[in-house]
């Protein structure tokens, strides 16, 4: 079929792999999944109730404008409701953007180890994707991204904290970055795991919003609310550049069920706070774990820990798919000997320890 070539430097997203197919292929039960950054608490139980309540309403279309979630989000943060878009989770955002602002005469720059949603936005509308040589501890680098920017350069995407690597940028760099950056250059930075932080010096890009008008801030409901099922999450922008956006987006794209989920997670303040706790008690102890079993582990500000295994990460997986255990081997994102594990609740955490014993000793 005669197609558009760009689509042919894509490489296709690797999900986690889906509990179901685990289950189908190796007649196991309950399996545990450590491989999308999901929370496992699951989602707070007001937002279930009111997108059930959404149910009865399904033949009806949903309301495209998002007009209470709007409100509530720019309450929450402070900007005005044209500043706010809801998406199909955030990274239907990075696609609307590169819809908007990039063509096959302009670049974008992402960093080595990176959420890889940016690149396939990038490359189906042909823009040329430069990609910058990630800080020795495999995080994202100020100095080596803004070599990377020229004058055709019309998004920077960062993920602070950064997935796969855990890593994040801290606020002198931040200020650097969005200083040197030229004015009409987007900054997007994408703030999935940003209620994980504990890193005293990180900045939310919410901070500088109002002084950069080529800053652009996402933020999802899929992680810390629970909520990825739904794909619902938002960014934060000049109103010039939500206009743009909403523009492209396609009416309907975001259901009734995930708003009225979203609005409710965000009144559910005792969710939120019981899934930080989690996060913060399990993450240290997820990490020794790990570096008990030789696998050294990368410092994280997400609810992940990635590490480097002792012996190929494939076989890791696979060993411990086979006790009932989903991890992520991240050769797909560049780090063929790592491996990413989400944090669990703490006895999906033991029996992990029980299958790492089992088959690393
Ligand atoms: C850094 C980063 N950004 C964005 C997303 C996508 O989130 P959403 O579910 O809102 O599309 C993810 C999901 O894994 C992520 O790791």
């Amino acid at each position: 079929m005669p197609h558009n070539g760009n689509i042919d430097t894509i490489q296709p997203y690797q999900p986690g792999k889906p509990i179901e197919e685990v289950e189908r292929e190796l007649g196991l039960h309950s399996v545990i999944k450590l491989a999308s950054n999901e929370n496992p608490l699951g989602p707070s139980p007001e937002a279930v109730r009111a997108a059930g309540k959404a149910l009865s309403r399904a033949a009806l279309y949903p309301d495209s404008a998002a007009y209470t979630l709007t409100r509530k989000l720019a309450a929450k943060h402070g900007v005005p409701p044209d500043s706010v878009i809801i998406g199909t989770g955030s990274d239907q955002l990075f696609m609307l953007l590169a819809l908007v602002l990039l063509n096959p005469q302009a670049n974008a720059v992402i960093s080595e180890f990176t959420f890889p949603t940016y690149a396939i936005a990038a490359h189906s509308v042909g823009a040329e994707l430069r990609v910058a040589k990630a800080a020795p501890g495999l995080g994202h680098e100020v100095d080596h991204l803004l070599a990377a920017v020229d004058s055709a350069t019309r998004i920077v995407f960062i993920d602070n904290p950064n997935n796969p690597v855990g890593s994040y940028l801290g606020r002198p760099a931040i200020t650097r970055l969005l200083e040197a950056v030229p004015r009409d250059t987007l900054v997007v930075l994408d703030e999935a795991y940003y209620e994980f932080v504990d890193a005293p010096d990180y900045v939310s890009g919410l901070e500088y919003l109002g002084r950069y008008p080529n800053l652009m801030v996402t933020r999802t409901f899929s992680k810390a609310y629970g909520l990825a099922g739904f794909r619902i999450g938002y960014g934060l922008g000049d109103p010039a550049l939500i206009r743009l956006l909403q523009r492209v987006r396609l009416p309907f794209s975001v259901s009734h069920p995930a708003l009225l989920a979203a609005e409710a997670a965000l009144d559910d303040e005792a969710h939120l706070a019981q899934t930080r706790r989690l996060v913060f008690g399990e993450r240290p102890h997820l990490a020794r774990l790990l570096e008990q079993h030789r696998i050294r582990t990368l410092p994280s500000q997400g609810n992940f820990v990635t590490g480097q295994t002792p012996i190929p990460s494939r076989s890791l997986f696979e060993e411990l798919l086979k006790a009932g255990i989903i991890i992520r081997p991240l050769a797909a994102m560049g780090l063929p000997d790592h491996v990413r594990i989400t944090v669990g609740l703490p006895d999906q955490n033991q029996a992990l320890a029980k299958a790492l014993e089992a088959v690393l000793g």
